[in-house]
């Protein structure tokens, strides 16, 4: 055991790798969790979509971040002017916008993060999956420039349908002979948040320190919120319980239904995103305990992708015991 955990959320280990700042390997288990150090607070991080709505509040908060130290804007549309606008941030990430795909790979070089919030959202009466024609070719052209190019990157889905978009990733990386399932997270992390703050809502607490996990999939009734797993520990009414689990389910459809037509999820997306990967450099610089829920490989059910909360880093725990209370 290389580490505790303060809070019992954790269910699975995984292991993070980075390629460049990798300077010496801290320990191996027989799960192949492989960590490695990372430069403290040197994180290069590319956002591929970085204009959207999602990408432009995303890479202000990347900006704003002391952990990160390179900021690489890719877009087909407006990065010039987005990266001019962020450099001038007196922040220390250095930021450099890349604008269409002859310039992707320079934008991908080095990287250890990279967010792909890329594609079109949703307009009120779309499903998610409805997006699966137009997003999933720009994932896969996406992805399969950060196989060619930053192969052993975090690569971060946002774009949906996640539950599509992260099969795809894992195909077009095992197409390239690169596939590592500890690097490709879909971040389904918008869910917690919602789950947390409409909890703290309703119980009158500081959603700060709410945690809900949240399991599953990243779509209407895939998603799963482990209410009773909450902590602090929350008790409600069955039909508030149900209320309360549809919300979150739907909660995504509630703001497409209010932009009315503009659009889906970005701020609170944005801030969702920004909080996976400070997670997730957090650990790679070696902080314990860190726990997410991500959509990812996974064995924990006849589901090849699920997502539950991963303990990010240093291999630490598996509890089957509590792995099984989750599922049930
Ligand atoms: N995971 C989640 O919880 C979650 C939440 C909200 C939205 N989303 C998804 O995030 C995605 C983006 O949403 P948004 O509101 O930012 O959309 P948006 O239309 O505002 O922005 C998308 C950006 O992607 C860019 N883009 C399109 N094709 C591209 C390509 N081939 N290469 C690079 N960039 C490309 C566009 O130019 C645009 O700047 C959507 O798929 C949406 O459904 C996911």
């Amino acid at each position: 055991m290389l580490s505790r955990l303060a809070r019992p959320t954790a269910v699975l280990c995984r292991g993070l790798a980075t390629s460049a700042q990798v300077t010496s390997a801290l320990t191996k288990t027989a799960h192949q969790h492989v960590f490695f150090f990372f430069s403290q607070n040197n994180a290069k991080v590319a956002v591929l979509g970085a204009s959207g709505g999602i990408g432009q509040p995303l890479s202000l908060l990347l900006k704003n971040s002391p952990l990160v130290s390179r900021l690489t804007l890719y877009d087909i549309a407006h990065t010039p002017g987005v990266a001019a606008d962020l450099s001038h941030i007196e922040t220390r990430a250095n930021v450099k916008g890349f604008l269409g795909p002859e310039q992707l790979p320079e934008c991908l070089k080095g990287c250890d993060v990279v967010v792909i919030p890329a594609g079109v959202p949703r307009k009120p009466g779309m499903t998610r999956d409805d997006l699966f024609n137009t997003n999933a070719s720009i994932v896969a052209t996406l992805t399969t420039a950060c196989a060619k190019h930053c192969p052993e990157a975090m690569i971060c889905i946002i774009s949906n349908p996640v539950n599509s978009t992260i099969p795809i990733t894992s195909e077009v990386f095992k197409k390239h002979g690169v596939y590592n399932p500890n690097r490709i997270f879909g971040v389904t992390t918008l869910d917690i948040v919602r789950a947390n703050t409409f909890v703290a809502e309703l119980k009158g607490l500081d959603p700060a320190r709410v945690s809900v996990p949240v399991i599953g999939g990243h779509a209407g009734k895939t998603i799963i919120p482990l209410i009773s797993q909450c902590t602090p520990k929350v008790d409600f009414p069955q039909d508030q319980l149900e209320k309360l689990t549809g919300r979150i389910q739907e909660a995504g459809t509630e703001v497409v239904k209010a932009k009315a037509g503009a659009g889906s999820a970005t701020l609170s997306m944005a801030y969702a995103g920004a909080r996976f990967v400070f997670s997730l450099v957090d650990a790679m610089n070696g902080k314990e305990g860190v726990i997410e829920c991500s959509f990812v490989r996974s064995e924990e059910t006849e589901s090849p992708y699920f997502s539950t909360p991963l303990l990010l880093g240093v291999c630490a725990l598996n509890d089957g015991a509590y792995k099984q209370k989750l599922l049930s």
